[in-house]
């Protein structure tokens, strides 16, 4: 079986960081700049979180063991940590957009199934190339919001935190 290598040398720490956020503080079911359109973007998004980033972490998991690389170990162990508390947030802020009325817990109930549905029989690289793929849209999303940072205008103090966060470790 062949090896995998950093291909880069640039050092990057991957760092998983446990956070957490006060959802129960969310003032309106409009925690979006008072937006019902873009409060619903932001609640489908956030329920497709808790599955997908569970699809991403077996997908790495599954080349762990043919990677020899010290410093890309570590960077695989950083960002399985990374993307398990970001699915964690995620699920406890999905709860907080279902008392609000926001239907985002059934929401990711049914993503996780069609996701289980869609990658029935992929092969290992597949998986792994669908993750890299997601991944690199997550960082241009995050690279967007950082760089910025009106787009997050009116946004609930409660949870811009959550996002901003999100945003700084999806672009490590
Ligand atoms: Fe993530
Ligand atoms: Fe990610």
């Amino acid at each position: 079986m062949s090896q995998i290598n950093a291909s880069s040398k640039t050092p990057i720490d991957v760092l998983p960081r446990h956070m957490e956020f006060p959802y129960a503080q969310m003032q309106t079911k409009d925690f979006f700049d008072n937006n019902c359109l873009k409060s619903a973007y932001m609640a489908a998004m956030s329920a497709t979180f808790p599955a997908g980033e569970g699809e991403f972490i077996e997908s790495v998991r599954m080349f762990r063991d043919q990677v020899q690389d010290k410093e890309l170990k570590q960077q695989i162990k950083g960002f399985i940590g990374q993307e398990a508390h970001h699915s964690l947030q995620h699920k406890r802020f999905n709860e907080a957009l279902r008392d609000k009325g926001y239907d985002a817990v059934r929401l990711e109930e049914v993503f996780e199934k069609d996701l289980e549905w869609s990658i029935k029989g992929r092969k290992d690289k597949e998986r792994l190339g669908f993750t890299v793929c997601v991944e690199h849209m997550t960082a241009v999303l995050a690279y967007d919001f950082l760089t910025k940072p009106e787009r997050m205008d009116g946004m609930d103090p409660s949870i811009k935190p959550l996002m901003l966060w999100h945003a700084v470790e999806e672009l490590e």
